[in-house]
């Protein structure tokens, strides 16, 4: 029993060799109850917390590269001198530790006060009011950053959400499945907004931008006032074009409300049918399982997720959902909901006590476009994210970019990308100028597997597959002409990270 609670790895308190610490390899130890990581590089031996302050992820299997340690989990980066949490997903900082250095021990007692984040550059232009619209992972990182970076003028954030905003991916996973608690849900507890200055209007629905006279027009006709905007509004699902589909027991999931409101009807459900075999169809069906429903998913492809990841993966996906009780329809659609069934263009139809449809979403652009920016299948942004508009920046799942990597205009759907746009278009409302250089990444959960994708490829000629994707250990590189353009993985977390470290070199 006390051996399971004892922290893993040396007493740092009581002294390390230093050749016991490898150039570049992270070492895990504890002061206390506390595991800290201990990390040399060239000249240097710095002290930091070892769990990405995201969700725990341990750092000691990441990988350190350029005064940074990545976590393995969902590529957080954090800055071994600072601890700042560098790249999203995570959001605060890692503590530090002083370091101390006698002959060729190396001892660690003490937390230092943590250290302030490095500049990323010099403030050209501080402007007296930003305004952000859309409350979710861009807007939120956008103003989380603004604020770290020392920006004391006014923020306001305007959501049309009724909820602050809120770790959505957890909306299809643990918390849907319910073993996640409530307080895992929002970014930041209220107190946060109050305590940054920062003014968070919910309920606020923006209804028009007026792009030369530097305002908002809210739907309830007050005007806001900006000098830099930034337009983060994100997406919302696609709603099924069938008879019964506003029918109550048919749900969607974008917000908590949304998911509040599928864990309200599956409690006493029996049966439930996801129409889509998206991600988050998938996820829900697994978080439905997780409740004792039995699921149905009802999809027109051939395999789930075929055309993200290959023939190989979307039948490993196929198995490991039946193997936890699902029942695909595939090759099949959905041609009319009635109360209690979903009639199949097959035939036939399957008993549904509730049915949640992830069909795809849409970016929200109309605000956009009212605004004359310029559109191409999302809101076009140059390299530092800035639109058409001169201050008016966007960032996420509206945001078409230059992606460096892929040479190509590129918008993907995913939640550090949303993240990491924010966090750049914090600094550049700050006339920073930065580039949006990040590799896109995105993660999926499905039971207790979680497969991790770097790179962007919308087409390829080839997958190479390392490992063995039954035995949820592999590695798949999609190419094309010779080039890999993106890495899936099931369990090779480094080989993930490695992935995303030579893409950010190679462009
Ligand atoms: C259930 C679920 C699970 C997901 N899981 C994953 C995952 O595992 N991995 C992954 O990479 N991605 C995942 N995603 C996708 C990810 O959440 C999105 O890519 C990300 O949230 C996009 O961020 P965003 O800031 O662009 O938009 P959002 O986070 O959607 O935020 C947009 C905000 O704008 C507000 N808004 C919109 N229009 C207006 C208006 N006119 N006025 C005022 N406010 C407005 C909305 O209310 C919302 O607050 C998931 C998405 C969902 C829904
Ligand atoms: S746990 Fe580290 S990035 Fe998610």
């Amino acid at each position: 029993m006390a051996d399971e609670k004892k922290p893993a790895g040396p007493d740092l308190t009581k002294g390390i060799s230093l050749s016991a610490i490898a150039d570049g390899e992270p070492l895990l130890g504890h002061v206390g109850d506390e595991p800290v990581l201990l990390v040399r590089q060239g000249g240097d031996v710095f002290a930091i917390g070892a769990e990405c302050t995201h969700y725990h992820g341990p750092l000691a299997e990441g990988v350190v590269t350029d005064g940074t340690v990545r976590c393995p989990w969902h590529h957080a980066c954090f800055d071994l001198r600072t601890g700042e949490a560098l790249h999203a997903p995570a959001l605060s900082p890692l503590a530090c530790w002083k370091v101390e250095q006698r002959g060729d021990t190396i001892t660690v007692r003490e937390k230092l006060e943590q250290p302030k984040p490095r500049p990323r550059g010099t403030v050209s232009a501080a402007p007296d009011r930003v305004v952000i619209v859309g409350g979710g992972a861009a807007g939120f990182a956008a103003a989380a950053m603004l604020r770290r970076h020392g920006y004391q003028n006014s923020i306001t954030m305007l959501s049309n959400d009724d909820a602050p905003p809120v770790d959505r991916p957890n909306l299809s996973k643990d918390y849907l499945a319910g073993s996640a608690p409530e307080d895992w849900v929002p970014l930041r507890g209220d107190d946060f907004y109050k305590e940054s200055g920062i003014d968070l209007r919910l309920n606020t629905e923006v209804g028009k931008i007026d792009a030369k006279g530097n305002a908002v027009t809210l739907k309830d006709g007050s005007s806001v006032p900006y000098d830099r905007l930034l337009l983060a509004t994100g997406a919302e699902p696609v709603r099924l074009q069938i008879p019964g589909a506003d029918l109550p027991h048919v749900h969607t999931l974008r917000s908590l409300a949304d998911c509040r409101a599928i864990i309200k009807a599956s409690d006493g459900a029996k049966r439930a049918v996801v129409i889509g075999a998206s991600f988050i169809g998938l996820e829900v069906a697994a978080s439905l399982r997780a409740r004792k429903l039995e699921v149905h998913v009802v999809a027109p492809e051939k395999r789930p997720l075929e055309r993200v990841f290959g023939p190989q993966m979307g039948d490993f996906i196929r198995k490991l959902h039946e193997e936890h009780g699902v029942i695909f329809h595939l090759e099949d659609t959905s041609e009319a909901i009635a109360n209690k069934q979903v009639k199949l263009k097959s035939g036939g139809a399957l008993d549904a006590d509730l049915v949640v449809a992830g069909v795809g979403v849409r970016p929200r652009l109309a605000l956009a476009e009212t605004a004359g920016l310029a559109i191409d299948r999302g809101v076009l942004v140059d390299a530092t994210l800035q639109t058409s508009a001169p201050n008016i920046f966007a960032a996420g799942d509206i945001a078409r970019w230059p992606d460096p990597h892929s040479g190509e205009n590129i918008r993907v759907e995913h939640w550090v990308v949303a993240e990491r746009q924010g966090q750049i278009t914090a600094l550049n409302m700050l006339g920073l100028g930065q580039p949006f250089t990040a590799v896109p990444f995105f993660w999926s959960q499905h039971y207790d597997i979680p497969i991790n994708y770097v790179g962007h490829a919308e087409k390829w000629d080839d997958i190479a597959i390392e490992g063995d994707i039954a035995s949820k250990d592999c590695v798949l590189r999609y190419r094309r002409n010779g080039k890999t353009l993106a890495v899936a993985s099931i369990f090779r977390d480094k080989e993930s990270l490695e992935a995303e470290i030579a893409m950010e070199r190679a462009a």
